[in-house]
């Protein structure tokens, strides 16, 4: 069984896209543990309700990354539990080199934007105030520069003249709540292999 970690910090919808995706079509993927550094994420309830082992791990005193410490009980809790692949479903901090280096090219993030346009934090509201044309989501596999890892997979979304950052944020996950659960679909069947920044998807 391809087993998975989800790091997650908010509202868990990427969390809940996943679960769902590998329930509808019986895939041999099994989320082994969520993990998260908001005690009060809704991440927690949701791996709560179905069953999955789930802690909240303090994050430590800074606001953007993790202490030292606290990064080495994520990593320590996720190799106790045997992950294949650690997925950052709206997890809020930087990993550090540490972290990157313990699941070398097994880390994957899902961003709201078609990077490399608008890295960073509330990419959605930059490209609303960058007036776009059109925005979307990424998944990419994580490195050690923020939102730079080879790029997996992308879903284009238009802007809308009325849009507000959290219409079109809405929308963007509509996609990425596709994208994400596919991407590793597609890894968990091999069907994924990286050459530099290229990612090529094989049937
Ligand atoms: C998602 O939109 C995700 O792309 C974003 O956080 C949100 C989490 O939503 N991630 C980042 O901005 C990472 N830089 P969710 O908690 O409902 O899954």
């Amino acid at each position: 069984m391809f087993t998975i970690g989800v790091l997650a910090s908010g509202r868990g919808s990427n969390l809940k896209a996943i679960i769902d995706y590998i329930r509808a079509r019986n895939l041999p993927i099994r989320i082994g543990i969520v993990l998260s550094d908001n005690p009060s994420s809704a991440a927690l309830d949701i791996a709560r309700k179905e069953g999955i082992e789930n802690f909240f791990l303090d994050p430590g005193r800074y606001r953007t990354f993790m202490e030292p410490h606290a990064e080495k009980s994520f990593i320590e809790t996720l190799r106790q539990k045997e992950i294949d692949l650690v997925c950052l479903a709206g997890f809020m901090r930087i990993l550090k080199k540490e972290f990157i280096s313990s699941f070398e090219g097994r880390i994957i993030n899902i961003h709201p934007s078609l990077l490399p346009a608008f890295p960073g934090l509330e990419s959605w509201k930059q490209a609303l105030e960058y007036g776009v044309r059109f925005t979307g989501c990424t998944t990419h596999f994580v490195e050690h520069e923020i939102d730079s890892g080879p790029i997996i997979m992308q879903s284009v979304v238009p802007v809308m003249k009325d849009d507000t950052p959290e219409t079109l944020h809405n929308r963007i996950q509509e996609k990425e709540h596709l994208i994400f659960p596919l991407t590793i679909r597609l890894i968990s069947e091999g069907r994924i292999s990286v050459s530099g920044k290229k990612v090529y998807i094989h049937s």
